[in-house]
């Protein structure tokens, strides 16, 4: 048994590591903007504090920090194990403006560690508040009252209702039948999950009713025990009405500002015209979200949230948009036109296509994009399908290329996330340019390195060779011509991000 300092949180296993772009500063600005609330552009600013709350083992952070030189960050989270690897990546890299606390939430907020942390401007709790109990989430709302600052901008995800619901009972047995059957948490979790695949198979109605009931049951065996164990072991697993959360948020005075999920502040996308028309009976935001929680399949939502909300006039908020400069982090044949929505697929109009082969010459602000698309210029639209689509950045710093720090830290974390045999795996790039994080394959990750060490495009045999040393030529080979096809299509995009 492990001592019970969790709060009903998992603690007896390491949780597994990711990088999600909802959290990067610049889809939260966008988010804001694009709703017409007002925020300071972080691809703008020298200077800022981005303070992560449930940090895990401190991918998210470091990428940030690594991607802006000149910003302060700061990761919490209460698992000694998770602050260490956290740690140590960052040392590894050689970041000297990160730093990892240990500390529990539910009552950081009254201790001096709290009052010393520079007022954030930027604060994201990715996969926190429906995972802890009602004292980590008050402790959570009491931390942001004091240390965000006035007009700073939370990012708060969360396991949405009502879609959750379908899952409440997988989540019940799995975490019952897995506590009865074995000991440690992963193990706990196997075991649970075999309970809920085998009711299913058996024909138990509340695994079968609902679509999303059986697309869980059937993606279970995908997901790694570790994930399964933090995802729904926890005791106080609780997915929310987003009334609830914003309730509780706004003793912080924090007001609800948009989705980080770009497309979602589209109503007219998301929303068949019926639906719509009963969501625009309502003025009070509370009551169109829930309107849209009901109609859409939402399972987790990203709300962003701000210290005090002011609306910004339609030119004022236009004229910060309009000169973002835009890189594309795609190659331009595969850019994907069709949105996903809830309901389908949305196309966007033919005026993309000038758009983004303007962009493929190099980076264009988007007042340069709007006239190319032929219809009138909606730039919350045009970042929405760009950058809200991970197919695009904000540029941050123009002039930033090939650099030590940016080398360092892509090199740290190639190192750990790297292997032979998972080289088509997710892991992410930390880019200066964009000063942002560039999610990638662990191919792409592990040439990205090599080129920052050697200085030059290596040759994918010898390449294969020295990292196969012991392998035949065949298999050399396979893996040669892997790194010839990840070279040959990824090439021109790290030119564009300035990897090379
Ligand atoms: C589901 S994980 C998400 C981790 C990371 N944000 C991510 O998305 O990969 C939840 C995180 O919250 C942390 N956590 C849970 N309760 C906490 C508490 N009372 N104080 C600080 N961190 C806590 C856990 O240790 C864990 O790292």
């Amino acid at each position: 048994m492990t001592a019970d300092w969790g709060g009903g949180y998992v603690t007896d296993i390491e949780y597994t590591t990711g990088y999600f772009p909802s959290q990067s500063p610049q889809m939260l600005a966008l988010a804001c903007l694009i709703n017409g609330i007002a925020v300071d552009p972080p691809w703008e600013a020298e200077h800022l504090h981005y303070l992560e709350l449930g940090c895990g083992r401190g991918v998210n952070a470091c990428v940030v920090a690594a991607a802006n030189p000149g910003w302060q960050v700061t990761g919490i989270d209460f698992m000694p194990g998770a602050i260490a690897d956290a740690r140590r990546l960052a040392t590894e890299a050689g970041l000297d403006n990160i730093t990892f606390l240990e500390a529990d939430l539910s009552v950081f907020a009254e201790s001096a560690e709290a009052a010393a942390l520079p007022m954030a401007d930027i604060a994201t709790a990715h996969g926190v508040w429906s995972w802890v109990g009602d004292p980590v989430r008050a402790g959570i709302v009491r931390l942001l009252a004091t240390r965000l600052r006035a007009g700073g901008i939370f990012h708060v995800s969360y396991n949405a209702l009502p879609a959750q619901q379908a899952l409440l009972a997988i989540q019940r047995m799995l975490r019952e039948a897995g506590r009865r059957l074995a000991g440690r948490s992963d193990r706990q979790a196997g075991a649970g999950r075999d309970v809920v695949k085998a009711l299913a198979e058996a024909g138990a109605h509340h695994f079968a009713s609902t679509a999303i009931a059986r697309d869980l049951i059937a993606r279970l065996d995908d997901m790694p025990v570790p994930y399964l164990a933090h995802e729904y072991m926890n005791e106080h697993w609780r997915p929310c009405y987003h009334a609830d959360v914003a309730t509780a948020l706004s003793a912080a005075r924090l007001d609800y500002a948009g989705s980080a999920r770009l497309v979602d502040n589209f109503v007219e996308l998301v929303l068949t015209p019926e639906q719509r028309a009963i969501h625009d009976r309502f003025d009070d935001p509370l009551m169109r979200e829930l309107v849209i929680d009901t109609c859409i399949n939402r399972t987790l939502r990203h709300d962003v949230l701000v210290r005090g909300a002011r609306r910004l006039a339609n030119a004022d908020r236009d004229a910060i948009l309009a000169r973002a400069r835009i890189v594309l982090a795609v190659d331009p044949e595969s850019f994907h036109y069709a949105l996903k929505m809830p309901a389908g697929e949305a196309t966007v109009g033919e005026g993309y296509r000038a758009r983004v082969a303007a962009l493929a010459e190099g980076p264009r602000t988007l007042a340069e994009l709007a006239p190319l698309g032929g219809t009138r210029a909606n730039f919350g639209e045009m970042a929405m399908v760009l950058v809200g689509t991970q197919q695009a950045h904000v540029v941050r710093d123009t002039t930033a290329g090939p650099s030590p720090r940016q080398h360092r830290f892509n090199a740290a974390l190639a190192r750990r996330d790297v292997r032979l045999d998972n080289l088509n795996a997710p892991t992410v790039l930390a880019c200066l340019r964009a000063g942002t994080g560039q999610p990638s394959r662990t191919a792409e990750a592990l040439l990205v390195a090599h080129i920052g060490a050697a200085g030059a495009m290596p040759d994918p045999m010898i390449l294969a060779a020295d990292l196969l040393p012991g392998e035949g030529q065949t298999q050399r080979e396979e893996l040669a011509s892997l790194l010839a096809r990840v070279v040959r299509e990824r090439l021109a995009v790290w030119q564009r991000l300035g990897f090379v």
